[in-house]
């Protein structure tokens, strides 16, 4: 047996995994994050951002597949960890009531981490494969294009995409799963890595709790400002005026009359 099976068959070994990959995809989000955050600049900043990934294939793929890789080790080591505690109590608790230290976010780690994972599923076909069914504005973001240099118009496409309230509350929704999960998960990534102790535990707690709410403000920052606030609406009477008026960009047409 080599040594990544052996790993792979200790719990603690899946322990290890699932809180290393936890690590790794936290990362990815703060890193998208602050990335996406450049949507409160001019609307060029994260226009050049998405036309560098989307055109550097050598960052772009290796970034893809770790990150696949890192969802599927994680998915496969949190069910298999789940069955094999499961199996360890077999008849349950004694009383039907709840163990001592658990959270309402630790008993559903699972759930939670399916929602996300199917609104994954959806971000990458509303946002990444730009499938027009999915976005409910009636238009495809592939045609939204920037009238100085034809590349993709990835802040119109943001706006046009928060400017349908229902998929914007999804997104708060999904995004506020993902802070909960986070919450609990970055404190139990410790323990499993064994840099939790007496002294350390309620500094971490600490930390989870407030990285998962950063997380989420920054987030949920993108949808609300366009619900909200109407972020954007400048950009998209500006880009009318440039056209004169003509309505080539359909992002124009869904931003007359605000936010739907
Ligand atoms: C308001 C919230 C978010 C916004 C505005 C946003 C924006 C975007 C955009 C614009 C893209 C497409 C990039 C491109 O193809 O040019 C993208 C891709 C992606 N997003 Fe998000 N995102 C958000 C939340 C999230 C969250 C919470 C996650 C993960 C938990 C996530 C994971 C991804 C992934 C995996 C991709 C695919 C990257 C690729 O391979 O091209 N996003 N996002």
């Amino acid at each position: 047996m080599n040594l990544l099976q052996q790993i792979w068959r200790s719990s603690l070994g899946k322990k290890y995994i699932m809180a290393l990959s936890g690590a790794g995809m936290f990362l990815f989000v703060v890193g998208h994050l602050l990335g996406n955050l450049q949507f409160f600049l001019p609307p060029e900043a994260i226009n050049r951002y998405g036309h560098f990934l989307k055109s550097t294939p050598e960052i772009l793929w290796p970034a893809r597949l770790g990150l696949l890789a890192l969802v599927g080790l994680h998915i496969a080591s949190a069910i298999t960890l789940s069955g094999q505690n499961k199996a360890a109590r077999p008849q349950g608790y004694a009383s039907k009531a709840k163990p001592l230290d658990a959270t309402l976010a630790s008993r559903t780690m699972l759930f939670s981490g399916l929602i996300i994972l199917a609104f994954i599923v959806y971000h990458l076909l509303h946002f990444t494969v730009l499938v027009e069914q999915v976005n409910f504005t009636g238009l495809s973001f592939e045609e939204l294009y920037q009238p100085n240099n034809g590349e993709m118009d990835i802040y119109a496409m943001m706006v046009c995409g928060f400017s349908v309230w229902y998929v914007s509350l999804f997104y708060i929704v999904a995004i506020g799963l993902l802070c909960f999960h986070l919450g609990h998960g970055l404190a139990s990534m410790f323990q499993s890595l064994g840099l939790r102790n007496h002294v350390w535990a309620p500094r971490i707690a600490a930390f989870a709790r407030l990285a998962s709410l950063l997380v989420f403000l920054g987030y949920i920052s993108m949808p609300v400002s366009v619900l909200v606030f109407h972020h954007g609406q400048e950009y998209a009477n500006r880009l009318k005026a440039d056209i004169g008026g003509g309505g080539r960009t359909p992002a124009v047409k869904v931003l007359k009359g605000g936010a739907k």
